[in-house]
């Protein structure tokens, strides 16, 4: 099991615990936290947070990314991380 320490993201500052078998995006919408999303599936870019600590598995995506900066939709966390929003 993960923790996800939630940094801000729409008010929400908080912690969560997760098996890391879903998208961290599946995980926050289960826990009330709910990120901008789209398409799911790494197109439109919208579900970005920054990775603040910890490291994630991350799927392929199209989206360009910057350094810390993760798709929620596509990425699982395989350690401790503490997420943000990147606004
Ligand atoms: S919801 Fe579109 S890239 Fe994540």
């Amino acid at each position: 099991m993960f923790k996800i320490d939630v940094d801000n993201i729409n008010g929400k500052t908080e912690s969560l615990y997760v098996y890391g078998e879903q998208s961290i995006l599946t995980e926050l919408e289960e826990h009330n936290v709910l990120l901008n999303h789209s398409c799911r599936q790494g197109h439109c870019g919208s579900c970005v947070l920054l990775l603040l600590q910890g490291d994630v598995v991350h799927q392929d995506c199209l989206v360009p990314l910057s350094q810390g900066e993760i798709l929620a939709c596509q990425s699982k966390p395989i350690t401790d991380i503490k997420i943000g929003s990147r606004n």
